[in-house]
């Protein structure tokens, strides 16, 4: 019901007419027309208007528009329909089937390729090559089948010949797997005789004109059709066929589907044989008959490998078994040789062409396929079957075409117009019947046992004796008599039309045909003599041989009498009834809009008869009274229940039913819809089109919520797993820190016990968390260490380890050497073993001025260097005690020079290097500079080292001070009474002993070498 269209075009869809009238239906159907718009629906059903032009509506930009699209969604074409059975297909796993019919000319032939087009432009998005030439076959098979099945009639410049159904099977992706081809009645008869300004099967001319010389001398043909028999006539014809082109790419499409270079000469091997056997001729002398063309025999042999004689033989004779087993060969009479003759070329032909058929399937035959691993095989069938026809002279193959179009109405009534009508009265749905012509009458006149038609011929053909035409007509005659839709001259002699013992009229459902029984019987007999099939059988061609298995029986052997024509043909149809019966079918229904193949002309009354005939205007009223959806309550909610809250995401109510209502009252098309017992019924599309209107626009919401809800799922889930993680590095760190304790508590366990105590433990790296108190428990345990330690140092060795302490704090690291390893003595100046010749006046000395001075300790002594403000350098000697700093002079028995009080010594300047220079500075800015002079203890070993240590520790302990060291690279600042000095430390080749020279700026210290 697309109203996509303007009005100006008139009504898209029939089911909009205002009444339905067949004056509306017609008027509608002829603005159409003459607007261009050739496609109009009756519901789900394509109306097509052949235009007789060329249309701009078939390309990609249209195939894109409807590709995927729903029916109501885009003005009416066949990509629409082909979509709807593309997808029903696809999403419903159902089979489906176009079924395309119309009277010959109508466009039938052309709608099943752009059907076919469309298929394969919107399959195979991937590309996958397998499907890519899978479909290449299923659309080259046209090309091919059309030359060989397709000729110029004076309706159509490329009628189809024969019937075509093709079901073209696609896997659950929805892409084409394979196919079939069934062929039905291809028409032979047209291979000897053509009517006037038809022609004969494409294939011929394009063979003579297309084909090149060489190849047509090896055929020894001459590439005019005009020379033979067969093609004469029509050459004249104007057709739109190009043969010569044709010709070309018919060669290409079979070698494309896959045909061999040996089967294609095959091919033409045999159409060349069959024109040459048109050409043949029979003379009778009275007594025997002759052929008058030997060197033909010959050709023919040749092109179909046969030997000449049995070719000759065959044409001649016939062999035939009499009762007793004996062979006998029977000499043809004129007649019959060209009867034989004539039945030989047309089975020839029609053999070529179910051959070629059955090839191409066995190229596009879906192999391999599992529906274990492959998943459903769907198939759609589209059926593009020979239309009605109404000729001048009407004769066998007419009744069968028309007996087949009798029965696809039926399918159509059966599936359209009953099938819906019984739907309601099923679902319970108040319905007026509409009444239709059944044209079941008509297909049972046909086709019923022992009274229809084809009954009454094969029994004709059956009876021995000279059974004639007329005699089987006399036969249908009486026994039809009181048929409605039969009657002959002899049942209704006033009627002229017809003539006595040569016509009988059914009327078809379509319109009255009047067919004319010569020939019916040889027609429905097709008999054909068993020395061709024999004759063809022996061929050492092998696609010939392959092509007339039946061949194969002796003479002798008694055979069943094969099925006749009418019959072979009735099954046939049968079974194809049968098969589209359980598919789902699309109808496109083609109208012819004149007889001259004009794009402009509209012919009403020819018009308005297919629109009767095809019961379009009853396939309106029925759609209009009807509802053009219906679904389960149950499909329904599942696919509209999130557009109404009582129904999403579950509904409460007692029933789908309930649910369905509730939708629909939400929406407020009440009026629109009938409910039946399981299903709903919608009148309009458009009320369905805004239900998916509403939910296409709710899709991306519940996508969010499902996106929401699963992304929330996937947090959780990495939060949980987070979590775990955590807690497994928090156990394992705490394992860590356990580890480290219990190897701590591993290594120094036994440390009390240890000689050293432990210091040569090494202590295990501590995790990361663990440093800052593996520091502190480091000092802890080095202090403990320590304690350990010290606490074993005789109390009259500590006075000298807390002096070494002191020196290690404040000279380690920046004075090379301070003598830690010397044992410190202190007092040099009394120690006899380093100062021989005074320690005995010095001890006396010391002993007087520590009674005078009160002091309680000597701090340290030595013999020194010392220089004056005056630049003069003497010998001294330096006692420091707790109390004051005394300048001795060694050579007047130590008399004191000079008495400074501890208290103003205010720090100490020593060298980085050897030398034993030392500063005492004094908070009186005048400072004292000596270089230590080492005795005999330890001539060799530092001394300045004990005297820091020795002041520093006495500064920090006695007196909680601190005394401040400096360690300077070579030179040291003082001041000598407030000025300030500098003294310079500097090596001089054959000094002795340690002397200060003046320098510029004060002193400088020359020290022997080493
Ligand atoms: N859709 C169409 N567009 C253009 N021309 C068409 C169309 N349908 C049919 N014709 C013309 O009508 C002729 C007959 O159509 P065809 O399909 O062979 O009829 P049918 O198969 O029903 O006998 C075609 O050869 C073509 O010229
Ligand atoms: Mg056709």
């Amino acid at each position: 019901m697309a109203e996509l269209e303007g009005l100006e075009f008139g009504k898209s869809d029939f089911v909009l007419l205002d009444e339905v009238t067949m004056e509306q239906f017609m008027e509608n159907l002829r603005l159409r027309f003459e607007k261009g718009r050739i496609y109009t629906y009756i519901g789900e059903v394509v109306v097509s208007v052949n235009p007789y032009r060329q249309m701009d509506i078939y390309g990609k930009d249209t195939i894109d528009a409807y590709r995927g699209r729903e029916l109501y969604e885009n003005p009416p074409h066949l990509y629409a329909v082909s979509d709807a059975a593309y997808k029903a297909m696809k999403r419903r796993a159902k089979d489906t089937c176009i079924v395309i019919s119309g009277e010959s000319g109508s466009g039938k032939t052309e709608a099943s390729k752009y059907i076919m087009q469309y298929i394969a432009a919107i399959t195979n998005p991937s590309q996958r090559a397998e499907v890519e030439s899978v479909k290449n076959v299923l659309l080259k098979s046209n090309c091919v089948l059309e030359a060989f099945g397709n000729a110029k009639t004076n309706r159509n410049d490329n009628s189809s010949r024969f019937g075509k159904y093709m079901d073209i099977n696609f896997n659950f992706n929805g892409d084409p797997t394979g196919g079939h081809i069934n062929n039905y009645l291809l028409e032979k008869s047209r291979v000897v005789q053509q009517q006037e300004g038809e022609r004969n099967f494409h294939s011929f001319y394009q063979l003579l004109r297309g084909g090149s010389d060489e190849v047509l001398k090896s055929l020894h043909l001459q590439n005019d059709p005009a020379l033979y028999t067969l093609t004469k006539q029509g050459v004249t014809e104007m057709t739109s066929n190009n043969d010569r082109s044709d010709h070309k790419a018919v060669l290409s499409a079979m070698e494309v589907i896959g045909f061999s270079q040996e089967e294609i000469r095959s091919i033409h091997e045999i159409l060349a044989s069959i024109l040459l056997l048109g050409e043949m001729q029979f003379e009778s002398d009275g007594e025997s008959v002759q052929i008058l063309e030997l060197d033909a025999i010959n050709h023919i042999s040749e092109l179909t490998d046969t030997d000449p004689e049995s070719v000759s033989k065959s044409l001649l004779y016939r062999t035939v078994a009499t009762g007793g087993g004996e062979v006998i060969e029977k000499g043809h009479s004129e007649q019959e040789a060209c009867f034989g003759r004539d039945a030989f070329v047309k089975a020839l032909y029609e053999r070529l062409f179910s051959w070629i058929v059955g090839r191409i399937n066995n190229v596009i035959e879906v192999k391999n396929y599992n529906p274990v691993l492959h998943g459903k095989n769907t198939v759609i069938g589209v059926l593009d079957i020979y239309g009605f026809e109404i000729f001048d002279n009407n004769s066998f193959e007419q009744f069968c075409i028309n007996y087949c179009n009798e029965k696809l109405q039926q399918l159509f009534i059966e599936l359209i117009l009953r099938q819906e009508q019984s739907e309601y009265q099923r679902e319970g749905i108040t319905w007026k019947n509409i009444d239709y012509f059944n044209n079941q009458i008509i297909v049972d006149l046909v086709e019923q046992p022992h009274k229809g038609i084809i009954s009454i011929l094969d029994e004709a053909c059956l009876t021995v004796g000279n059974v004639t035409d007329t005699i089987c007509l006399d036969s249908m005659d009486s026994k039809l008599a009181q048929h409605p839709h039969y009657t002959s001259r002899k049942l209704t002699p006033s009627d002229k039309t017809m003539d006595f013992q040569k016509h009988f009229r059914i009327r078809h459902y379509a319109g009255d045909v009047t067919y004319s029984v010569e020939g019916f019987l040889d027609k429905n007999k097709d008999m054909l003599f068993q020395d061709f099939k024999r004759l063809m059988y022996n061929s050492a061609n092998a696609v010939l041989k392959e092509m007339w298995p039946d061949g194969a029986l002796s003479i002798t052997e008694v055979t069943k009498r094969p099925l006749t024509a009418a019959s072979l043909f009735k099954n046939s149809i049968v079974a194809l009834v049968d098969k589209l019966g359980c598919k789902e079918p699309y109808y496109v229904r083609c109208i012819k809009p004149n007889e001259m193949k004009s794009p402009v002309l509209f012919d009403d009354a020819r018009c308005q008869h297919q629109v009767a005939y095809l019961g379009l205007l009853e396939n309106v009223m029925v759609r209009r009274a009807g509802f053009a959806y219906r679904q389960p309550y149950a499909r329904f909610l599942q696919r509209y229940k999130m557009t109404c809250a009582y129904t999403w995401p579950h509904h409460l109510m007692d029933s789908d039913r309930d649910a369905v209502e509730t939708i629909v009252a939400q929406h407020g098309f009440q009026d629109d819809v009938a409910y039946g017992h399981t299903k709903l019924f919608v009148r309009t599309p458009r009320s369905l089109f805004s239900l998916e209107q509403e939910r296409a626009a709710l899709i991306p919401i519940l996508v969010l919520f499902l996106q929401k809800v699963w992304r929330g799922a996937l947090a959780r889930m990495r939060c949980r797993r987070m979590k775990a993680m955590y807690t497994i590095m928090r156990c394992y760190k705490r394992y860590k820190v356990k580890a480290y304790f219990w190897e701590v508590e591993r290594r120094f366990a036994s440390v009390r016990t240890m000689t050293d105590y432990g210091k040569s433990v090494e202590w295990p790296t501590p995790p990361a968390a663990l440093s800052q108190f593996h520091n502190i428990t480091f000092m802890l345990q080095r202090r403990w260490w320590a304690r350990q330690v010290v606490k074993n140092i005789p109390p009259s060795n500590m006075m000298e380890v807390r002096a070494k302490v002191a020196a290690l704090t404040v000279l380690s690291g920046e004075r090379k050497d301070w003598g830690v390893t010397r044992t410190w003595e202190r007092d040099y100046l009394a120690n006899v073993r380093d100062a021989p010749q005074t320690s005995a006046t010095f001890i006396h000395v010391s002993k007087e001025l520590k009674n005078k001075d009160e002091y309680s300790q000597v701090l340290f002594s030595s013999f020194c260097r010392k220089v004056n403000r005056f630049n003069k350098s003497t010998d001294r000697g330096l006692l420091l005690t707790d109390k004051y700093i005394y300048k001795l002079e060694p050579k007047k028995h130590n008399k004191v020079l000079k008495r400074l009080p501890l208290d103003a010594l205010t720090g100490l300047s020593v060298t980085s290097g050897v030398d034993q220079m030392v500063a005492l500075h004094m908070s009186t800015k005048d400072d004292i500079p000596v270089c230590l002079q080492r005795g005999k203890l330890c001539p060799n070993q530092d001394r300045v080292g004990e005297l820091v240590g020795t002041l520093v520790d006495h500064f920090t302990r006695i007196r909680k001070d601190q005394l401040p060291v400096k360690v300077c690279r070579s030179v040291v600042q003082l001041h000598m009474r407030g000025k300030v000095k500098s003294i310079t430390v500097e090596t001089k080749p054959g000094q002795t002993n340690a002397d200060f020279k003046k320098s510029r700026d004060g002193f400088i210290l020359f020290v022997p070498e080493n």
